[in-house]
């Protein structure tokens, strides 16, 4: 008789945004004529930029001729796209990174919640708190986090460390010591960040407890001030204890296109075994490459001409981040991030917490948002708004939530 992954059954409801997703479908079902919108998942409106469709354009017609066909992808990226990373988001700001410690992907979602294969099951996690869900739920799947506590929304195996108004929503290194360490900066769900002088205490931490951190950079392109990282590599000895991921979903609009990246330096060891060696060979194994179209497009956000088009798309998104900011301050609201990130932190109003928050925007102004307790405990009494949604539409969404 077959047995199931029982550790699936430990996981409290459904994924995050899924449940969002739900309550708005069903919502949207009972009031079909109310026009909601969506500031909730953190999903790109804009087109792609002219730079990357003509990319895409051009890579079809070469999928059409026999000479120009592509089929199966390397298994780990094809050369033009990883030189591409390589140069420009890692040689031009001064980091080390070679093209071959460059694992091409379908994007961060999936490759955040498949690293924590490549480690033991014993490994202890420490997270921020709030969070990400994917990086929490997926080593509930793998079965690294104990025993989970409805109360106090808590597993017992992981080591949580909060991110709250009072320490300005940075980390501080966990008491207790940790094997892997997610930090995501700039921070989804609380739009803080650190500096470089910041991460390079995690990055010492790790090498002197031999901790691997897995630093999710999805949200780099939003950086404004000069004092924050890029990325992790700009601090001095991160190459032996750091694995990055990056998207291409936030900064070239490829939510729907798919497409990412992972580093794994090969200075980055368990002894003699090299983790890049262990990514590689999943990598292989369970993944046939992201599309060769896709990769083209990928390219494109490198080029010139692309790089402008992005840099506007950007500003265009961190408007709405401003707008949203200084509207909701205005209305008296606590608000944090939005500065070096997409999204907006806001307190709930006093005595409600992060779901009733959620339910009075939805039903009485038609806007959708994302509970702060849904990424961790320490979430509760907060709510996320996103950055990525039309112009019009942040503007119609603060002008109901200031008739509230
Ligand atoms: C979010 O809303 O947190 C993100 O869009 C989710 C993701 O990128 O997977």
């Amino acid at each position: 008789m077959f047995k199931v992954n029982d550790n699936y059954l430990k996981l409290p409801g459904s994924y995050l945004f899924s449940t969002i997703g739900r309550k708005v479908r069903e919502y949207q079902e009972a009031n079909p004529e109310k026009k909601v919108i969506s500031l909730g998942i953190g999903d790109v409106t804009q087109p792609l930029a002219p730079a990357i469709i003509e990319a895409l354009h051009s890579a079809v017609d070469e999928m059409a001729h026999a000479e120009t066909f592509h089929g199966y992808a390397p298994d780990l990226g094809y050369e033009f796209l990883r030189s591409a990373i390589a140069k420009h988001d890692y040689a031009d700001r001064g980091c080390m990174i070679a093209a071959d410690e460059i694992f091409v992907s379908d994007g961060a979602k999936c490759d955040s919640g498949n690293i924590q294969e490549i480690f033991s099951v014993d490994n202890k996690i420490a997270v921020c708190d709030p969070v990400y869900p994917v990086y929490v739920d997926t080593n509930v799947m793998a079965g690294r986090t104990g025993t989970y506590d409805p109360k106090t929304e808590v597993w017992s195996d992981v080591i949580y460390m909060p991110c709250t108004a009072e320490n300005n929503f940075a980390p501080e290194l966990p008491k207790e010591t940790p094997d892997l360490i997610y930090l995501c900066f700039p921070n989804n769900p609380t739009g803080s960040t650190i500096t470089k002088d910041q991460l390079q205490v995690w990055v010492d931490y790790a090498n002197k407890v031999g901790a691997v951190i897995i630093y999710d950079a999805a949200y780099e392109a939003y950086i404004s001030e000069s004092n924050v990282p890029h990325s992790i590599y700009e601090c001095e000895g991160a190459r032996t204890c750091a694995i990055e991921l990056k998207s291409f979903s936030k900064n070239a609009g490829f939510t729907g296109t798919r497409l990412g990246y992972t580093v794994i330096p090969k200075d980055l060891k368990s002894g003699d075994v090299m983790l890049h060696s262990l990514w590689a060979r999943r990598h292989g194994t369970k993944y046939n490459g992201a599309p060769y179209i896709v990769q083209k497009a990928g390219e494109a956000v490198y080029s010139e001409e692309g790089k402008k088009q992005l840099a506007e798309q950007v500003g265009y998104y961190m408007r709405n981040a401003k707008t949203i900011k200084d509207s909701l301050a205005s209305m008296g609201y606590t608000v944090s991030g939005g500065v070096n990130a997409p999204y907006i932190w806001l307190k709930t109003p006093a005595g409600m917490t992060s779901w009733q928050f959620f339910d009075l925007l939805l039903e009485k102004a038609n806007v959708v948002g994302t509970p702060g307790s849904g990424f961790g405990p320490s979430g509760e009494g907060y709510f996320r708004l996103t950055a990525f949604g039309t112009y019009e539409n942040t503007l119609a969404a603060l002008e109901r939530i200031r008739g509230l």
